[in-house]
């Protein structure tokens, strides 16, 4: 989930293109001045995953988005955060799919495909202790940029990693949060327009089942999707979404 990007006044808006991070040693290091978050590997990341021009990192008093079509996305937590205050003043929380899916007596989950941090956000206001990991390197710097914005406790953030995701890596009794790009056009559950737009960069493999044979894993579909790995457990379903939970632990 993303909030728009929209402040009032837009002349304060640089804008910077893909391409002339790369081609324009002047803009690069201006922006790298704006965004101290944003490492020069990450950018150099940024730039060997994508070069298009029509793309554009955008600043406006310290926020980071990514416009395209006319469209700016970026991850505001505070608005995310106090959204799921207001929804979830009257009415519990055990009760939803996803909580019973994840919960554990240790209440650390590991969300290996953070996006725009909306799952991973709201299982910290759940009471979760969250890791979470980012594959996509422009992803990735939207999510450093709302982090240092807004500040997450309990709350620890890998930027682009998913390679990295190791069994090794992860604390013991984790649950594993897997929730990939729907891939099918037939999977009826369409995602948010900006995940379609930067479904562009997801040339990511699925994840190895084998590399996390020791934990719990649950995987976030479509409701009449394939199961990403065959044989779940069991599944935990809303109206349009399924939660297949891997016992993996068990299985060995
Ligand atoms: C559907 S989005 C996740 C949305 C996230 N749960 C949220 O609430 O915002 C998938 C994200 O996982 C990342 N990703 C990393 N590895 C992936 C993989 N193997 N397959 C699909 N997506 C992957 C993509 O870059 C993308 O940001």
């Amino acid at each position: 989930m993303s909030a728009k990007f929209k402040r009032k006044n837009k002349d304060q808006r640089r804008y910077y293109s893909l391409s002339s991070l790369v081609d324009d040693d002047s803009k690069r290091s201006e922006f790298l001045r704006l965004f101290p978050e944003i490492t020069e590997e990450l950018l150099n990341k940024i730039n060997s995953f994508c070069r298009k021009s029509d793309y554009f990192l955008v600043e406006e008093n310290g926020a980071l988005a990514l416009f395209d079509d006319n469209k700016y996305y970026f991850i505001d937590l505070e608005s995310e955060f106090n959204y799921h205050k207001s929804f979830y003043q009257n009415r519990g929380y055990k009760k939803e799919e996803l909580y019973k899916a994840l919960k554990s007596d240790q209440m650390q989950v590991v969300d290996v495909t953070g996006g725009f941090l909306g799952d991973s956000i709201l299982l910290v206001f759940w009471g979760f202790y969250v890791e979470t990991y980012e594959a996509n390197p422009i992803q990735s710097a939207l999510i450093l940029n709302a982090l240092k914005r807004f500040p997450i406790k309990n709350f620890t953030f890998h930027p682009f990693e998913f390679r990295g995701v190791r069994a090794h890596s992860v604390k013991e009794d984790s649950v594993i949060y897997y929730d990939p790009f729907f891939r099918k056009k037939k999977e009826k559950t369409e995602p948010n327009k900006n995940i379609l737009m930067l479904r562009e960069f997801d040339k990511f493999d699925f994840l190895k089942l084998e590399d996390f044979r020791s934990f719990k894993l649950v995987v976030k579909r479509p409701i009449k999707g394939n199961p990403v790995y065959p044989n779940p457990d069991y599944s935990l379903k809303t109206k349009s979404i399924r939660y297949d939970v891997y016992l993996t632990k068990l299985n060995n």
